[in-house]
């Protein structure tokens, strides 16, 4: 047990992950070959395996899975599969964000049962997402097709998440495009002061960094509050992988500006220029991503700065666990209230993504728990 890990007390911890189990029970059935992904009145729908989100379901199931040991968790384990070998087989939805998909349904059905074929698509998916890596600009491109040209060409905070999924192949020449859209990223969509733009303009026959840009923020220069998020666990993850210095710097400066951010209740407004002053909408899924960007921090850092992100992860976490989930609801298969997606398209609702990091925070807080990142 790390010293950091000691003095955490899990009973509440452990409450609240029985009350996940038991609405991911209730939802097996309806969850199978389409998946969450933003709720209405905190009620999901299954939505068609095209989204971004698509794997976050299939990641609690093997959270589950692992946290009861009960098998029934597994029950769609090979329709999953199917659903995910099919997305790869007709190449559906494809983008950056390959690593959210294959990494939560194929890498954590790996880790957890050993399963070949699983650990087969992901690394199909990982060779997918290498092709969208532009060399002279050393960066992955986001969205769209490769090869349309300036300027729809756009590098995202968010990628930080997608890396691990070529890190983890341990294949050299993958693990490199990673690190090197890590760095890209660093001195771009990283701000000098930590903060974060949520989009980067690139030129793709040049290679140049043109501009930053947002897109579900709030302006250019707002610091969207996902997207601050996103830098923290991403970068956090890029170090663990590489063990370059530069990665960990960026992650404990961007968790900072994220703290500096953080309104009275700990759970943050979906864009760093609302305060208490001049209030609007919140992001909770911003709150559980930031909270396992810091508890990944608490690996890689001294003892006496792990327990000061330790116990900034566990006052967010109260604040969720208090204010911010369904218990008690009527008719909802949400887990965190007050999520958001985009600024009109899903507010104030549960995002399957803020779900998970939920869950996973939990799972970090009350055990020795091996990532899927
Ligand atoms: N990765 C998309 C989002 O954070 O909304």
């Amino acid at each position: 047990m790390k010293v950091w890990k000691e003095s955490i007390n899990k009973t509440a911890y452990q409450e609240e992950l029985a009350y996940i189990v038991s609405v991911l029970r209730e939802n097996l059935d309806l969850f199978v070959g389409s998946y969450p992904h933003v709720s209405v009145k905190n009620r999901y729908s299954p939505e068609e395996n095209v989204l971004w989100t698509s794997s976050f379901f299939v990641g609690m199931c093997y959270l589950a899975y692992e946290y009861t040991g009960d098998e029934v968790f597994r029950k769609y384990e090979k329709e999953h599969l199917d659903s995910f070998q099919d997305r790869l087989d007709r190449k559906r939805g494809i983008s950056h964000d390959l690593g959210f998909l294959y990494t939560l349904s194929c890498v954590a059905c790996y880790k957890t049962t050993g399963d070949r074929r699983a650990e087969e698509l992901a690394r199909r998916a990982a060779r997918l997402l290498a092709e969208r890596y532009n060399e002279k600009g050393k960066y992955i491109q986001a969205w769209g097709e490769m090869g349309i040209g300036y300027p729809d060409v756009k590098i995202i905070i968010d990628t930080m998440l997608n890396l691990p999924l070529l890190y983890w192949t341990g294949d050299e020449k993958l693990a490199e495009i990673a690190e090197n859209h890590a760095l890209t990223a660093s001195g771009t969509l990283v701000r000098p002061d930590a903060s974060t733009y949520h989009t980067y303009l690139m030129n793709p026959d040049t290679g140049e960094a043109v501009c930053g840009k947002t897109h579900q923020g709030y302006a250019d220069e707002s610091i969207w509050a996902r997207g601050q998020a996103w830098a923290v666990y991403g970068y956090a993850l890029s170090y663990r992988y590489t063990g370059d210095s530069r990665f960990l710097q960026v992650a404990r400066r961007a968790a900072e500006v994220f703290r500096r951010n953080l309104p009275a209740d700990w759970v943050p407004y979906w864009d760093f220029t609302f305060t208490d002053e001049q209030p609007d909408i919140r992001d909770t899924s911003a709150a559980s991503i930031y909270v396992c960007g810091l508890l990944e921090l608490c690996s890689h850092v001294s003892d006496g700065e792990a327990e000061s992100c330790l116990s900034l992860a566990e006052t967010v976490m109260r604040s969720l666990r208090e204010k911010y989930t369904t218990k008690g609801m009527e008719n909802v298969n949400g887990i965190l209230t007050e999520g958001m997606y985009h600024r009109h398209d899903g507010q104030e609702e549960s995002t399957i993504w803020g779900d998970y990091f939920y869950m996973e925070a939990l799972m970090r807080l009350t055990r020795d728990w091996r990532l899927y990142w």
